[in-house]
């Protein structure tokens, strides 16, 4: 039996509002419906666990579903697929033991107070996924859903074709799960303490789509003016050396003899705030440019600086970055369409996905 989370949010995290939800997509409604009602056994049946709002803002029974609604009223009575419980441990107790039916999956469908009560309860560590539909628009609303921390990744994300306006981000739950910005924010605030660092270096995963944005420093509208830098700078350099040398910073690329290909950055003196991450998205996107071209598996991208600081004008938003919360890394894909050297990639062949 596995917990797991839906939610459908507009780009301003709204979710609600007058108790309505306040957009109609038909192609969402849809996608609710299949997640919630699949199971991989058919005798098996899933359970969907809301608040009393939610309850009253649907207004009728969820067909192939069990549907158990918390409340704090004792006088409600529960009927056929149909429970009123006071609280989420009871709402649990009845997928466990109250009913004739397996149930494979719960859902925590809504609304506000729901999805609050569950992410600050026990029930948090059962949590396996988040399956989330993001509106790329905003809505005036009255309620909203959380920040989520950064204990999650993406394992999809896909675009509605029907609907363009429409995202839908599966989030893996995993606490053991390491954002990579978090060990970001930790070397700013040793730098702001110790005024300046000596030998600092960071490891990224690029085996698999997920890409070392950092996602403190970047957002969306940002990528497109960091990939056509790079395309510049590509075209008016000697791309062929290795090291590759660009600005200030030394690309070194080396292939194992399981046919995997790293790249280790080298830098002197590097501002954490301006350059690393900037170097590092670099060194991420020439490493998957390289695996096209030379038809080899990613591996590891490494970033090393000899003195590491943060120049007086980047002070403030170093301050502000010790106080911000991370995102779930993005995924980046980028078409192969049997590239032969850098500059054949366009930006257009370039996608990142999750990024807000
Ligand atoms: N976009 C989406 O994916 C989505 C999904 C679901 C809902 N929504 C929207 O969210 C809004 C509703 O959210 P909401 O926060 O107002 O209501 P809600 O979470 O649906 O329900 C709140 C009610 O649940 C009960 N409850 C909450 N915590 C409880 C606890 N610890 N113990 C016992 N009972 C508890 C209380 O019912 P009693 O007052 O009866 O005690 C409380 O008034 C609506 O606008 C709805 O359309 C959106």
């Amino acid at each position: 039996m596995k917990i797991n989370v839906i939610v459908a949010y507009a780009n301003n995290l709204v979710i609600g509002n007058d108790n309505k939800i306040p957009w109609y997509y038909k192609e969402d409604l849809e996608y609710f419906k299949t997640i919630t009602t699949t199971t991989r056994k058919e005798a098996h049946k899933n359970a969907i666990i809301m608040g009393y709002n939610t309850w009253l803002s649907i207004g009728k029974r969820l067909k192939h579903r069990i549907n158990i609604v918390i409340t704090t009223k004792t006088d409600l009575n529960n009927d056929r697929d149909l429970y009123f419980v006071n609280s989420l441990g009871d709402a649990i107790d009845v997928c466990k033991n109250g009913h004739t039916k397996i149930i494979e999956n719960i859902f925590i469908i809504g609304g506000e107070a729901i999805y609050n009560y569950f992410f600050r309860s026990y029930f948090y560590t059962m949590l396996d996924k988040i399956y989330i539909t993001k509106i790329n628009k905003d809505f005036n609303g009255n309620k909203h859903f959380l920040t989520i921390d950064d204990k999650f990744y993406y394992t999809q994300i896909s675009t509605s074709y029907e609907h363009p306006e429409l995202e839908y981000r599966v989030l893996q739950y995993n606490r053991n799960y390491k954002n990579p910005d978090n060990e970001y924010i930790d070397t700013v605030k040793n730098i702001i303490e110790k005024n300046g660092l000596f030998c600092l270096r960071f490891e990224f995963d690029l085996s698999t789509s997920k890409f070392p944005l950092n996602t403190v420093i970047f957002k969306q509208s940002d990528i497109n003016g960091l990939l056509n830098e790079l395309i510049e700078i590509l075209n008016n350099i000697n791309y062929n050396n290795n090291p590759l040398k660009m600005d200030d910073c030394l690309y070194y690329f080396n292939v194992d003899n399981e046919n995997n290909i790293s790249c280790l950055i080298q830098q002197e003196d590097a501002d954490i705030v301006s350059d690393v991450p900037k170097n590092i998205f670099y060194g991420g996107i020439l490493l998957h440019f390289l695996s096209i071209i030379s038809k080899k598996k990613r591996n590891k991208l490494i970033y090393t600086s000899v003195n590491s600081f943060i120049k007086e004008r980047n002070l403030e938003i170093a301050n502000e970055i010790i106080w911000s919360t991370p995102k779930p890394q993005p995924i980046l894909e980028i078409d192969d369409k049997d590239q032969a050297k850098y500059t054949d990639f366009l930006l257009s062949d370039i996608h990142f996905i999750g990024i807000d």
